[in-house]
C-alpha cells in the first residue's frame, strides 16, 4: 500500500497516541519540575478535529489510539471522544493513559463508549511519599480507580511506576506483590531524562536489570511471558518477550501462581526504537514522529483534506530518526558514555 504509514527505515506505524490536554491536575515532581497545572495550548484540538484526523490514520492502517494529558480526563466528557473513534472503521483498541485523580467514577461509562486499555500512573503505594512526589495527590483515589478499573472489565489495566532510585525504589516488592492478587500488569519504567534538569535526573536513574533478582530474592519464582502464549507471534527480530498485543515496550514476567503479571520498560538502558510503530499528535495538533523529536507538523490547516493529510503524515514520517537522542541532553558523563555504547550495540 503506497499510503501506509511507513518511515524511511522501514518501520510501520499503526499506533496513534493523542495528547487531549496539556493541563494536568498533579504536578509530579519529575515531569513538572517547575510548578505548572500550567496551560500550554490554549485551544487543543476539539473532539470533532481528532476523530476527522484518526479516520484519516486508520485509512493509513493506523489500528490502536491512546489518549494521553496532560491528564486526559481534564477534557469534559471524555467518552464522546471514545466513542467517536471508536466508531471509525479500522480502529480496533482505544486506550487511555491517566493518574487516575479523575477516573473511578468514569470507568464504566468510558468502558460502554469502546475504551479498552486504561494505564494508570501510580509511583508509590505510601500515602505521604505519593503526595510528595504528586505534589498533592491522594493514593487512596488512585487505587479506588485501580479498582473500578478492574470491575469495569477492561481488556488491561495496566499500572505504570517510574522507579526513581532513593525515592521509591525500596517499594519493588510491594508493587511485585499486587500481582499475586490483582489481574494487572504492573511495569516498571526506567526514569528517563525529559521534563527535569539532568542533574536531577542523574541523582534518581536507576537501570531495572535489578528487579527479577530482588523478585527472586524475595521468594517468588517468575517466568517470562512469551507473546505466543497469548496467541500473538513475535514480530521478526523483536525480542520475544516483548508485548506484541498491542506492540508495547514492556518485556513481561509472571510470578508462578500469580492473578497479574509485571513488566519491564527500559527506554534507556536498552531502548527498543528499531520496533518504534507509533506516532504522536500534540495536544494543540502537531505531529510528532518520535517522543524525543522536536520539528513539529501542524496537521489543523489540512484537517477535512484528507489527502493533503496523508502526505503531511508521511512527509513528518520521513524526519523521524532511526533511534532516540536522549543522551543528547546529557552531559558528557559516565552515564552517557554508556547510553551511546548500549545505542550502537543494539543499532548494529
Ligand atoms: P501501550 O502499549 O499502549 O500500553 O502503551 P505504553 O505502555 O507505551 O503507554 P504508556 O502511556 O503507559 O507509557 C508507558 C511508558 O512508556 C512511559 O514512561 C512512556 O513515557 C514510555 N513510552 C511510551 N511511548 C514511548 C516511546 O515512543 N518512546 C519512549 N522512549 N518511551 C515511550
Ligand atoms: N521517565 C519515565 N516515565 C515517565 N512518565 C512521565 N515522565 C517520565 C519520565 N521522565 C510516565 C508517567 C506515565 C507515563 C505516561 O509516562 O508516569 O505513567
Amino acid at each position: 500500500d503506497a499510503q501506509a504509514l511507513a518511515d524511511s527505515f522501514g518501520r510501520i506505524h499503526n499506533y496513534v497516541r493523542i495528547s487531549v490536554t496539556d493541563r494536568c491536575n498533579l504536578s509530579c515532581e519529575y515531569c513538572r519540575p517547575d510548578q505548572a497545572g500550567a496551560a500550554f495550548s490554549p485551544e487543543p484540538l476539539t473532539y470533532d478535529e481528532i476523530a476527522s484526523v484518526v479516520a484519516v490514520l486508520a485509512d493509513m492502517g493506523v489500528t490502536k489510539v491512546r489518549l494521553t494529558g496532560g491528564e486526559p480526563l481534564l477534557r469534559p466528557r471524555l467518552e464522546e471522544l471514545v466513542a467517536r473513534l471508536h466508531a471509525v472503521s479500522g480502529i480496533e483498541r482505544i486506550g487511555l493513559t491517566t493518574n487516575g485523580m479523575l477516573l473511578a467514577s468514569k470507568a464504566r461509562v468510558l468502558r460502554e463508549a469502546g475504551l479498552t486499555d486504561v494505564n494508570i500512573s501510580l509511583d508509590s503505594l505510601q500515602p505521604e511519599r505519593f503526595a510528595r512526589i504528586t505534589r498533592g495527590g491522594d493514593v487512596g483515589r488512585v487505587l479506588h480507580a485501580i479498582g473500578s478499573s478492574l470491575n469495569a472489565g477492561f481488556e488491561r489495566v495496566k499500572v505504570n511506576m517510574v522507579v526513581m532510585k532513593g525515592i521509591n525504589d525500596d517499594e519493588i516488592e510491594s508493587f511485585l506483590q499486587l500481582t499475586l492478587k490483582y489481574p494487572l500488569d504492573i511495569r516498571f519504567i526506567e526514569y528517563m531524562p525529559i521534563g527535569r534538569a539532568t542533574e536531577g535526573w542523574q541523582a534518581g536513574y536507576m537501570p531495572l536489570g535489578g528487579i527479577l533478582e530482588r523478585c527472586s530474592r524475595a521468594g517468588w519464582a517468575y517466568e517470562p511471558v512469551f507473546s505466543d502464549d497469548r496467541g500473538h507471534g513475535a514480530a521478526p527480530g523483536r525480542d520475544v518477550t516483548m508485548d506484541t498485543t498491542d506492540s508495547g515496550p514492556a518485556r513481561y514476567y509472571r510470578i508462578k501462581g500469580a492473578a497479574g503479571q509485571f513488566g519491564l520498560i527500559d527506554p534507556v538502558s536498552r531502548h527498543f526504537c528499531m520496533t518504534c510503530n507509533r506516532l504522536r499528535i500534540t495536544a494543540s495538533g502537531h505531529i510528532k514522529p518520535c517522543l524525543y523529536w522536536n520539528d513539529e507538523w501542524n496537521v489543523r490547516p489540512y484537517i477535512g483534506k484528507a489527502e493533503l493529510l496523508k502526505q503531511l503524515f508521511l512527509r513528518s514520517l520521513e524526519h523521524k530518526p532511526g533511534r532516540h537522542k536522549m543522551e543528547d541532553g546529557l552531559k558528557e558523563s559516565g552515564t552517557s558514555r554508556q547510553l551511546q555504547e548500549n545505542t550502537v550495540r543494539q543499532m548494529s
